[in-house]
């Protein structure tokens, strides 16, 4: 059913490349990799766990001062507060609904959760960022165990820090961020082996409730004999721009420098999806379930897009396929004409 589309795509695409695709824009094929993305994730339960880079080691980590999410350095890449995350689900859809969204409180207990970012310059979601939770809100879940007790962390003095305080900054900055839609706080987790339903102990999650099921004993978690629920290894995919955009995969390369927001605010690195790239996998850690009340309402709104409207004809995610190919077909019938109007 994809043919027809995909030849009318790569006809187009042959003749207009140049013209259509100015920076990142749009990807045409994005109806497929984000049909995959969404078959090769999988659930997983609700509750806290910790994010390790396979390669790196360092884990993702939320540092309180300007809410800023970073990979950890040195002491602090281990499992204590900072590197413990909550995970709500998003409710059902009829992708089978495996979206997430990844929380942490801030020190005045404010909930942030892991959002994506849009660079104006660039024209794609360039980070991963905190931003006030949007979505699965309707509860803040502040972490009930302690992981490590009396951890201190590592106060490094030579990273960059924030620039000051908001009055400093210069009216342009004000507003620079997208506002936060609901697919920008949510997360998918791709399994490394889509073949195999990563199986958790204890515990496993019933989608039709929404709910974690304890199939065995409670298990006390205890960072140092690694005690706990179990731990897989997955991509983590921005649901942002899934059907429009080429994926965008969280990758553990901290940024400071931005140029349109102010520098030195901690953010991580977003980067396309590569499957089979080991450098995007993270070994995901269920520390401790738990069940939380679902906080969403469904809003059909939430795809509009910034990517510019006249990008739209090349693929836009609330046509159906049969509308699409319909303007496949007028497009490729007004380039015919004025194609034998040159003659
Ligand atoms: C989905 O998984 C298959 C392997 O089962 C892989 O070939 C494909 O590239 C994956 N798709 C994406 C978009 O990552
Ligand atoms: C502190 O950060 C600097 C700059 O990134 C780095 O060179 C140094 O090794 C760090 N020190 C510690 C103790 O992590
Ligand atoms: C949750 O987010 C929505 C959308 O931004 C907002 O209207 C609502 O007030 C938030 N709820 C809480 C409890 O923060
Ligand atoms: C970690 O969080 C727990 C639960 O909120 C708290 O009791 C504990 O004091 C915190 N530990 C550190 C080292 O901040
Ligand atoms: C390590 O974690 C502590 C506690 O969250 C934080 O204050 C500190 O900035 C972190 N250090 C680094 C280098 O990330
Ligand atoms: C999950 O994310 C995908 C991609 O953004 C979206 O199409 C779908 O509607 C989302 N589901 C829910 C329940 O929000
Ligand atoms: C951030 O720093 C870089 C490098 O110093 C600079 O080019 C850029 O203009 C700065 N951006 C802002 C918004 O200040
Ligand atoms: C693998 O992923 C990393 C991080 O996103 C990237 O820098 C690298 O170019 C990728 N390698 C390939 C072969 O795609």
């Amino acid at each position: 059913m994809y043919s027809i589309p995909f030849v009318l795509t790569l006809f187009y695409i042959s003749f207009f490349s140049k013209n259509v695709f100015a920076g990142e824009g749009t990807y045409p094929l994005a109806y497929i990799t984000g049909d995959q993305i969404l078959k090769n994730s999988t659930h997983i339960p609700t509750g806290f766990y910790t994010f390790k880079h396979v390669e790196t080691g360092k884990y993702l980590q939320f540092i309180d001062f300007d809410n800023q999410v970073v990979p950890t350095e040195g002491a602090n890449s281990t499992v204590f507060n900072g590197t413990l995350w909550t995970v709500k689900w998003h409710g059902n859809d009829e992708y089978g609904g495996k979206n997430y969204s990844i929380h942490h409180l801030n020190k005045v207990k404010y909930d942030k959760c892991i959002s994506t970012r849009w660079d104006h310059h660039r024209g794609l979601d360039d980070a991963a960022v905190m931003w006030q939770c949007e979505v699965d809100n309707i509860t803040r879940n502040d972490i009930d165990f302690d992981i490590y007790p009396g951890f201190k962390g590592v106060y490094n003095e030579s990273l960059p820090r924030p620039i000051h305080r908001k009055r400093q900054l210069e009216p342009r900055y004000i507003n620079t961020y997208e506002s936060i839609r609901e697919d920008k706080q949510q997360w998918l987790f791709m399994r490394a082996d889509p073949s195999e339903t990563p199986l958790w102990n204890n515990v496993r999650f019933d989608p039709e409730t929404g709910e974690n099921r304890m199939n065995g004993p409670l298990i006390e978690p205890d960072r140092e004999k690694d005690r706990h629920y179990g731990r897989h290894l997955f991509y983590l995919v921005s649901g942002a721009h899934l059907w429009n955009m080429i994926p965008r995969c969280i990758y553990p390369q901290a940024s400071y420098e931005f140029d349109f927001t102010p520098n030195n605010t901690g953010v991580t690195a977003l980067d396309h999806c590569s499957f089979g790239n080991a450098s995007q996998l993270w070994e995901v850690t269920l520390w401790k379930p738990e069940s939380f009340p679902l906080g969403f309402t469904p809003n059909p709104m939430y795809v509009d897009d910034q990517v510019e409207s006249s990008r739209f004809l090349l693929w836009n995610a609330h046509t159906s396929p049969g509308s699409t190919i319909l303007w496949w077909g007028c497009l490729i019938g007004f380039t015919f004409i004025v194609w034998i109007w040159h003659q």
